[in-house]
């Protein structure tokens, strides 16, 4: 139980209301370890970008029980779950999110600051340097392409050093092989970082890299697998 950085007991969620409301999230019960890589794979709709919002605490559970680091998201205030993600918990999105009128340095620091960093900006040019951008950190987001914009996603969701990265496709908006390299690069920085990584991809050959697997079907987990089993099932 103490290895767990993830301990989700039979959660579920409806999102919208009336007519136009889903059951999105139907009992699900998941324990993910410290230092772990987990991909989430399952058809569009089946409740995997949902699943990845409630474990940052971006949304809130109907039932069951979220439990982050030890912690129980349900027993906090919408403040205190907002801290307490911005120590906890980094995300990377398909699309970047980064702010358009801020430089990469400000993107990556302004956060940090935020959150009452006195070495915000030294860090963020030494977490940018590490994915490779220190020699970007004064370019805007619309002055970098898609790949060098995804850097500086991953370097702001590192930068606190969270013990959770949450990414949500993060090389679906790139081409193949700058991809390749953004998906390289995760890994690179999981095992360096020490994070525990939470990735949603449709890439069967980038789940296939994490230590594990899990299939999300209609709200539900239909499989969960080891990578070793993985590897004896092939
Ligand atoms: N705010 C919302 N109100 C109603 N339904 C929603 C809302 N957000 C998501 N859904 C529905 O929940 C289901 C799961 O969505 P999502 O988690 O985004 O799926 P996935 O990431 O696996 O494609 C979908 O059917 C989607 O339409
Ligand atoms: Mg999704």
């Amino acid at each position: 139980m103490t290895k767990s950085v993830i301990a989700l007991d039979h959660i579920e969620l409806t999102l919208g209301s009336g007519a136009s409301s889903v059951h999105v999230l139907k009992g699900i019960s998941l324990n993910i370890n410290y230092g772990q890589s987990v991909g989430i794979v399952g058809p569009s709709g089946s409740g995997k970008s949902t699943l990845l919002m409630v474990l940052a605490g971006l949304e809130h559970v109907d039932s069951g029980s979220v439990q982050i680091a030890g912690e129980k998201l349900e027993s906090m205030s919408e403040d205190q779950i907002a801290a307490f993600r911005g120590r906890n918990i980094g995300i990377v999105f398909q699309s970047f999110h980064l702010i358009p009128n801020m430089t990469a340095l400000e993107n990556v620091a302004v956060p940090l600051e935020l959150a009452g960093n006195p070495d915000a900006f030294g860090i963020a040019e030494n977490v940018l340097a590490a994915v490779g951008l220190a020699d970007r950190i004064t370019h805007y987001p619309g002055e970098l392409s898609g790949g060098e914009q995804q850097r500086v996603a991953i370097a702001r969701a590192l930068a606190p050093s969270p013990k959770i990265l949450i990414a949500d496709e993060p090389t679906g908006n790139l081409d193949t092989a700058t991809g390749r390299q953004i998906t390289d690069l995760l890994f690179e920085k999981q095992k360096e970082f020490g994070v525990t990584l939470v990735l949603v991809t449709h890439d069967a050959t980038l789940a296939a890299r994490c230590d594990r697997e899990i299939r999300v079907r209609s709200g539900l987990i239909e499989a969960d697998e080891h990578a070793p089993e993985l590897a004896k099932s092939a």
